[in-house]
């Protein structure tokens, strides 16, 4: 049994990093592991311009520890008025990595997310034809669709008829959390990809209800049952190279998920990889980590692989309860990493070089 992996350096292809305080504290967390992130563009208001995304680019450097590389790959946030022309210019100009389809009111900051799917047909031919890769949170926000079911109704009443419109376009269905989209990706004959989170890995739903109402693991995808995390454990561990790490790393600030209505997210970043390790240990896949991690997410947006690597050791660390903001320690304001209270068994040995 390996004591150490080393692995090319890896990406985050999802990745939500705020802005203002949050981001100053969140972005070295991930800036020292992964090389370049996808970075969510759902802010408040959201990044729908090309000047948009390039101050948010920046504000992000600006806030990258000293001496460290890491690339934010931006996107854009579709909405039901979006021009093709912004989107075909960001593009070119490589502002935009990507686009990003929230369908309206689905989660976090999605309030001007696209409200029919049908109604944006130019923006998708636009992509299609300048190759610009859709990413979407596939989830059906029609009130009558139960809210286990809301991603397996957007797979078919949506994704599929999207892909048959437009054979050519390459899309990632993000954060997938059932065994419908694992069979439908990895059967699909168009451009799919689908990322997979820690946390999807690791919980069922029981987590969020044991012993009492569990903010802490309420996300979105909202995490299902049983079958489906094996499912999703068969696939991020499967060598299949439509299957692809992105964390969704969400942090919200302990005041906003302690609340009688709570924000969904999870703030995985800064145990993630030692978070994925431990799963693909598990399954007896260690030789599968480095693919999964550094290798296919930059095949499927034709980007170079990276040249650095970071080791993994096996030794235990606790996670802790709490990550705070700034050395006043407030409550309200520190965050909760996933894993906090438990041991991981493998922990960053070298920061990445
Ligand atoms: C994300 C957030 O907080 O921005 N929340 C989440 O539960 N994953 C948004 C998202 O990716 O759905
Ligand atoms: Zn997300």
């Amino acid at each position: 049994m390996s004591d150490q992996i080393t692995l090319r350096q890896p990406d985050d292809w999802h990745l939500h990093l705020r802005d203002g305080k949050l981001l100053e504290s969140v972005v070295g967390y991930t800036s020292c592991v992964f090389r370049r992130a996808i970075i969510m563009p759902n802010l408040t208001p959201p990044i729908t311009t090309i000047q948009g995304a390039k101050h948010y680019r920046q504000r992000i450097l600006d806030s990258v520890p000293a001496g460290i590389s890491f690339t934010p790959l931006m996107t854009i946030y579709l909405t039901d008025d979006l021009s093709p022309k912004v989107l075909e210019e960001g593009f070119v100009q490589n502002v935009f990595t990507a686009a990003k389809l929230y369908p309206a009111n689905s989660t976090t900051n999605s309030a001007e997310g696209v409200s029919d799917i049908n109604a944006i047909n130019s923006l998708f031919e636009t992509m299609e034809r300048i190759d610009m890769p859709l990413l979407i949170h596939g989830e059906d926000m029609d009130p009558n669709v139960d809210v286990f079911d809301r991603e397996a109704v957007f797979i078919d009443r949506h994704l599929q008829p999207v892909l048959k419109r437009f054979p050519r376009l390459r899309v990632v269905l993000e954060h997938i959390t059932t065994e419908h989209a694992v069979d439908f990706v990895e059967t699909s004959t168009y451009n799919l990809a689908a990322t997979i989170t820690p946390h999807h890995l690791h919980l069922n739903r029981n987590a969020m209800f044991l012993g009492g109402l569990r903010s802490d693991f309420y996300c979105l995808p909202v995490i299902k049952r049983e079958s489906h995390r094996i499912a999703l454990r068969r696939a991020a561990t499967s060598g299949k190279s439509c299957f692809f790490l992105g964390t969704d790393s969400a942090p919200h600030m302990r005041g906003a998920k302690e609340s009688s209505c709570s924000c969904a997210g999870i703030f995985n970043s800064p145990y993630a990889l030692e978070s994925y390790a431990e799963v693909f240990e598990e399954e007896g896949a260690l030789d599968k980590l480095e693919s999964f991690c550094s290798e296919f997410g930059p095949a499927f947006y034709r980007l170079p692989l990276n040249k650095g690597s970071i080791t993994l050791i096996r030794k235990k660390q606790m996670i802790p309860q709490f990550i705070y903001l700034d050395n006043e320690r407030k409550h309200q304001e520190s965050i909760v990493p996933f894993h906090a209270g438990e041991y991981l068994n493998w922990s960053v040995l070298t920061q990445a070089n």
